[in-house]
This record gives structure tokens, C-alpha cells and sequence, in this order.
């Protein structure tokens, strides 16, 4: 059963803790190559420092990747040889983020109550956004999200390039994962709206339940574009120097 000394009660649950991680993305934007979650940073494949956060946390019981329908077994083959101390399962992605996270959603065992969902593209999360993601769940929230106030000035703009109206950035958040859910609530939403949201959030709040936020991490950052593995690259070697990973 999953503990924390930062999170004393959540060893008191008697439902366990799953992460399901989309990890079956093209990656177009960052060029051409392997799977995005399958390219390395520093030597080791995104979806590994991903499961490695995770599980690093000691907040999550069960690990399910969704991956490239084609890379199944070699996905497998790699997290089964890294001694993960959580359980970790695979199973086959879909065309959209949300169909990857829909089939993963449904091989979940029914002891599971709470369950996170967390890009595989976000490999350097740090452990205490883990935490108090599902802290706030096993409070009693629903829905829970890391997020971080917004840098630049936002602007709506129109078809021409033309500004249509500049948008208060006060009230503005960038949202990351890991996203919790109760188990329910993640269901529902899945089950009843079909969106195309870029995140799951969206679909539990298209059902009207209240989503909580708490802080996000800047090294929680996607790995999108080019400039992302630079940065990556620079913090993982910052984290090995400083013997923390
Ligand atoms: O496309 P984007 O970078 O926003 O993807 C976010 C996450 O969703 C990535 O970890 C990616 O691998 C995953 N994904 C997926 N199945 C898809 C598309 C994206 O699991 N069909």
C-alpha cells in the first residue's frame, strides 16, 4: 500500500492509487524519429524518468501505459527491467490522447478509487506535485489539477492576425499533469462526453463537477518542441551533478 510522510493519511486509504500515462503520441512537433515518450533525455527514454516519478512518489500503487500499438512488448520488456516498485502494465494506445487514456482507464482493478493521469511527455515531474495532486483527491476533491500562473501577455486574436482583445492574465493558470480523479468521476467523464479536450480536466468539468487546483512545477513542463529537450536535458544533468537522481 502506497505511503508518504508528507501525506501521513493517505496510508489510512484502503483503495489504491493507479496513474494511467498516455504515452502513444507521434511527437511530430519535436521532428522526425521514434515515439515521442520512446526518444531519450540523457540517455534514458521520457517514458521511463515518467514511470520513474511516479513511482518514486510512493503515493501510486499501479502504473498503466498507454503506448504505441506497434512497441508493446519492448515498452514492457523496458519498465519491466527497471525495478519500479510500483505495478505496471501496458496496453495498447489509441489515435487521440483521450482514446490512449480510455483504454488504459479500463483495465484498472476495482480496488482502485483514486486515479491520476499523467503525459508521458512530462518526464521530470517532481515528486511533491505526485503528492499533493493525490492529497487533495483523498481530501475529498473530485477533480484536482497542478497548475502555474500564466508569464507572457495573452491575446485572442482573429483569422487575420489581427487582435481581438487582450485577456486578463491574472486570472489565467497553464495546467500540467498528473491530473487526479476519483475513479467514478474520471469514468463518468469519459463515458458521457466526447470532446476532444487536450486534457482530462475538460471532461469532468463538461459534466459540471468542480475541479481544484493546486501548484504545479515549472520541471513539470511538456516536452513538445525542440527547445523542450534542450531545457530537459539541462535539468536532468543539474539533478545528476547535484546527486539527485
Ligand atoms: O500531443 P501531446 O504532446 O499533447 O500529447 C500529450 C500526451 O498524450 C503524450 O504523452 C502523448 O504520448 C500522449 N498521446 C497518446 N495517444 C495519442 C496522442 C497523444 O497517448 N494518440
Amino acid at each position: 500500500m502506497a505511503s508518504s510522510d508528507a501525506t501521513g493519511d493517505l496510508s489510512q486509504r484502503s483503495g489504491r492509487t493507479a496513474v494511467l500515462v498516455p504515452a502513444a503520441g507521434r511527437g511530430e512537433r519535436l521532428g522526425p524519429g521514434a515515439p515521442k515518450a520512446l526518444r531519450t533525455l540523457g540517455g534514458v527514454p521520457m517514458l521511463v524518468h515518467a514511470v520513474r516519478a511516479l513511482a518514486a512518489s510512493r503515493v501510486v500503487d499501479l502504473v498503466v501505459v498507454a503506448a504505441p500499438e506497434d512497441s508493446l512488448d519492448s515498452v514492457a520488456a523496458m519498465l519491466d527491467e527497471q525495478g519500479l516498485g510500483a505495478d505496471v502494465s501496458v496496453v495498447a494506445g489509441g489515435d487521440t490522447r483521450q482514446d490512449s487514456v480510455a483504454r488504459a482507464l479500463l483495465t484498472l482493478p476495482s480496488d482502485v478509487d483514486i486515479v491520476l493521469v499523467h503525459d508521458a511527455a512530462r518526464p521530470l515531474v517532481p515528486e511533491q506535485v505526485v503528492t499533493s495532486v493525490v492529497a487533495a483527491v483523498a481530501a475529498g476533491h473530485p477533480a484536482v489539477i497542478p497548475v502555474l500562473p500564466v508569464v507572457d501577455t495573452i491575446k485572442e486574436v482573429d483569422a487575420s492576425a489581427m487582435v481581438v482583445r487582450t485577456v486578463d492574465r491574472e486570472v489565467l493558470r497553464a495546467v500540467q499533469t498528473p491530473q487526479g480523479f476519483q475513479r467514478a468521476v474520471l469514468q463518468q467523464a469519459h463515458a458521457e462526453s466526447d470532446l476532444g479536450t487536450t486534457d482530462d480536466a475538460g471532461l469532468v468539468e463538461a459534466l459540471g463537477v468542480p475541479v481544484f487546483c493546486v501548484a504545479g512545477h515549472e520541471e513539470a513542463f511538456k516536452v513538445t518542441r525542440p527547445i523542450d529537450v534542450v531545457m530537459a536535458e539541462a535539468i536532468l544533468a543539474r539533478r545528476r551533478a547535484s546527486g539527485a537522481v
